[in-house]
């Protein structure tokens, strides 16, 4: 099995060092290899995604990805910027379901913005659409106007579309995630203002009608916003295109108490997959060796379960980090009055100690 690790920018470094060194610990027989991404990548060769890192990922059975980006690259050109490392490898890869789990650790319960009894328990899958939509639409650019409330000004515009294999996939994936779960579905759509989402509902119908057993309802992008933060554990899976799925994640990783705790899965038709914490690259405290890793590690599990087929592996790492957890060990973006701050390393290393003790158990019994 061969793994390619791009760390990338800021934090992504430091996070992905501390999951290559839980997956190290396996004692699985993995390849890893290791090529730079994003703005590391821009200034070693001078483009975000290189031809050499792009082979690597297309070549390996999984990717282990940190986070790109950084302001400093603001004001380039954006082929030349580090998110197009990202975009590229979705696009190249055809990593079109993207999966973003929220789930609220009962340890943290304190930790989120939210209510403890909002969040107590809290397990929902955000289902994301990762090739189409606005994101990857043509054409995009700028011109001058030669309508609208502004003729003969500049203008910018971007293209919203989903064709229908599209949304048929994604929402295959949706009702047969949702089947191994609550069996609940929510499409989320804008269908009462734009064309491309009154298509999207249209089309998620149609494909539920293969899953009589999974409960399908709709409900648009303003209202799931609300109530994501008014009753989020009314969701099970929530199926979404790609730029409300980038909104939504982002909110809903708030829930469980951090961004820096949650892990996701960008996944092709053969599950081959690309695994990414939900938060991004942080440049602001980037070195300074304070980043929660947890994401990462999150992340390394779920390529095992999903692309690996090590699904008792990636259960080791997951009692590791609910242990380590429950010893009171948090990263200052989960710290509390009561709990113990450690940085990024140390809870690396607390999670690498928690699988070695469960290994020994495991060897004695
Ligand atoms: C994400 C990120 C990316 C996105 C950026 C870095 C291009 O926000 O993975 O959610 O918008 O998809
Ligand atoms: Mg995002």
């Amino acid at each position: 099995m061969k793994i390619a690790v791009l760390p990338g920018d800021g934090i992504g470094p430091e996070i992905v060092d501390e999951a290559v060194k839980v997956l190290k610990v396996l004692d699985l027989s993995f390849e890893l290899e290791s090529a730079p991404v994003g703005g590391a990548a821009y200034e070693a060769s001078g483009h975000p995604l290189p031809e050499a890192t792009l082979d690597l990922a297309k070549a390996a059975d999984a990717v282990l990805f940190g986070a790109v980006g950084d302001w400093k690259y603001d004001k380039l050109d954006r082929p030349l910027r580090p998110e197009q490392a990202i975009l590229g490898l979705r696009k190249h890869l055809g990593l079109f379901a993207n999966f973003r789990p929220a789930i609220c650790y009962e340890q943290l319960t304190h930790a989120s913005s939210l209510k403890p009894e909002l969040v107590a328990g809290l397990d929902i899958l955000i289902i994301r659409e990762l090739t189409g939509d606005i994101y990857f639409g043509q054409p995009r650019g700028r011109r001058t106007a030669v309508d609208g409330h502004f003729p003969g000004t500049e203008e910018a515009f971007d293209t919203m579309r989903y064709s229908r294999p599209e949304i048929e996939r994604i929402a295959h994936v949706a009702f047969q995630a949702a089947r191994k779960r609550g069996g609940r579905v929510t499409s989320v759509d804008k269908a009462n203002v734009l064309e491309t989402f009154q298509f999207w509902k249209d089309v998620v119908t149609e494909v539920h009608a293969q899953y009589p057993d999974v409960q399908l309802d709709h409900m648009y992008v303003d209202n799931a916003a609300m109530q994501l933060v008014k009753a989020p554990k009314k969701f099970d899976v929530i199926v979404t295109g790609n730029m409300f799925g980038d909104i939504l994640s982002d909110a809903a990783a708030m829930l469980t108490g951090s961004i820096g705790m949650l892990p996701s899965a960008s996944l092709d038709k053969n599950n081959k997959g690309l695994y990414e914490p939900s938060h991004g690259s942080a440049p602001d405290i980037a070195g300074k060796g304070i980043a929660n890793p947890l994401a990462t590690i999150l992340s390394a599990a779920m390529m095992l379960r999903f692309s690996l087929n090590q699904p008792q592996a990636a259960d080791r790492i997951e009692s590791a980090v609910s242990a380590v957890l429950s010893a009171g060990l948090r990263t200052p973006d989960i710290w509390s009055e009561g709990t113990h701050k450690v940085g990024t390393r140390e809870m690396g290393d607390a999670v690498v100690d928690a699988i070695v003790k469960t290994t020994k158990g495991i060897t004695k019994s």
